[in-house]
């Protein structure tokens, strides 16, 4: 089935609840003109992925470092493009490109604490599809408040969560809607990523102290450190929930009921600035509130268990530590190997995963894996941009919306209140109010996007 007749005909259109248009109201948009507000490093490897396609064109950026803008517009220029309006100049600056009327969307990758603000002025000034990075909002408060604001404006709000479109994680979602695991009861996943040289000084800066964070340093140890000084929760859980999300039809016939967080000691952070720059460094005073890992359980309305990590502070390998466990067997990614009972040849081997991954490969991969060649993270960056700017061109529903972007988000204030309350299970409100029970999983359900 095609993906518009899936829009037209699923339970969400019928009972007319969606927050955007139905796929038959608009004639298609040729070329989507785009405005892209955050231009740096992720900013740019998005804005390298646009220049690679011919269906759009960049027609404002906006930043409030002009580093950033210099070599967002080198790159615009080596690809041979027209450069876009520049917005720059002040915090706010964003507004007068809001102000533009020839925008299609608008896409956000800014620090954190900017995405809850410019997402609703971004639909307040009519703007029908908003991308934005990772993670939607801080606060609870500003979760509700975007799919408030997206409902109102029946608008798209879409998070760019790149790690939905993994090659094994998809085919893996492919082998459990196939039903190789039985019923799903069990996933982990997490974040699970040494980031010590991003907290400080990005590892690259070297006019600055190797642990400078804040106003001198450069791209996210500018802003990401301040969060680990002040807060105790899973800081960054979509790259993790959205994959295990996506696979329980969270917000499609399922949701997130409760969770309860577990933070450590914080030592990781402190440690680092004593080995790199010495214990009479000023930072070496500095507090960090964030345990080195906060591990979550969440519990679902349909009955299965999620456990999640946040371990970023500590020497380590990467790995998203995804397990997808169902009655009939698992999938882990951390030792590449799966157990499928009455298929695996013994009971007490594990099988290596890939020729499994080969055979259950995802028909998206299997349509556009040349075009994924050099797009960031291993092709997935282009998935996730493809998805956007095709919804985009049809006026369609993309594929995670402000109710995935919202519930997947929300796991921050909530672990943090959990942390902060002693370990008590917290409950996740309903963004969909109770309409979770009637929506259908849309996503990735054909080749298209
Ligand atoms: N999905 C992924 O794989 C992935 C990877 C890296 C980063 N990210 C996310 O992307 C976002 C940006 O991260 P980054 O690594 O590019 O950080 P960065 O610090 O390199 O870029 C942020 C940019 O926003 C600009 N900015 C700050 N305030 C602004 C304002 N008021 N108006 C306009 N511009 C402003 C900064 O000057 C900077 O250029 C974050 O949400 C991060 O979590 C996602």
């Amino acid at each position: 089935m095609k993906r518009r007749e899936f829009v037209k005909n699923s339970a969400l259109a019928a009972a007319g609840i969606a927050v955007f248009q139905s796929a038959s109201s608009f004639a298609p948009t040729p070329k989507v003109r785009i405005g892209i507000i955050g231009t740096g490093l992720r900013g740019q490897s998005h804005i390298e992925n646009i220049l690679r396609r011919s269906d759009t064109d960049i027609v404002a950026i906006c930043d409030v470092d002009d580093l950033m803008l210099q070599w967002t517009t080198d790159m615009i220029k080596k690809a041979g493009k027209p450069i876009p309006q520049i917005f720059k100049g002040d915090p706010h600056a964003y507004r007068k490109l809001l102000e533009l009327k020839n925008l299609d969307a608008v896409l956000i990758a800014t620090p954190w604490e900017w995405h809850a603000p410019m997402v609703i002025e971004s639909l307040q000034a009519g703007i029908k599809y908003v991308a934005t990075e990772v993670v939607l909002g801080i606060t609870m408060e500003d979760h509700w408040n975007v799919v408030r604001e997206a409902e109102k404006q029946k608008a798209n709000v879409m998070m760019m969560e790149n790690v939905c479109y993994r090659r094994d994680v998809m085919a893996v979602m492919n082998m459990a809607r196939q039903g190789l695991f039985g019923e799903l009861i069990h996933m982990q996943a997490g974040y699970q990523h040494d980031l010590r040289d991003v907290k400080f000084n990005n590892g690259r800066d070297p006019k600055n102290s190797p642990v400078e964070f804040g106003p001198k340093a450069f791209s996210e140890a500018r802003w990401r450190t301040n969060h680990s000084v002040y807060r105790n929760g899973d800081l960054y859980p979509t790259h993790g929930i959205g994959p295990v999300a996506e696979m329980l039809d969270i917000n499609h016939g399922n949701r997130f009921l409760s969770l309860s967080s577990f933070a450590t000691k914080s030592r990781g952070l402190h440690n680092y600035i004593v080995e790199k720059g010495g214990a009479a460094n000023p930072n070496a005073k500095v507090l960090f509130k964030l345990g080195d890992i906060v591990t979550t359980h969440i519990k679902c309305a349909n009955g299965e268990t999620i456990l999640l990590q946040h371990d970023t502070n500590s020497p380590r390998p990467y790995s998203l530590g995804f397990r997808v466990q169902g009655t009939k067997g698992l999938w882990m990614d951390v030792n590449k190997s799966l157990y499928i009972e009455g298929t695996s040849k013994t009971e007490d081997e594990w099988e290596l995963a890939q020729p499994y991954l080969d055979k259950y490969d995802h028909p998206l991969w299997q349509r556009w894996s040349k075009e994924t060649e050099g797009a960031g993270h291993g092709g997935m960056d282009f998935f996730v941009m493809h998805a956007f700017i095709e919804s985009v061109k049809r006026k369609v529903a993309t594929p995670m919306d402000v109710y995935d972007a919202a519930a997947w988000s929300a796991i921050t204030p909530l672990s943090e209140m959990s942390v902060d309350l002693g370990n008590q299970t917290v409950e996740f409100p309903d963004f969909t109010s109770g309409q979770w029970m009637y929506r259908k999983n849309e996503f990735a359900i054909t080749d298209e996007f």
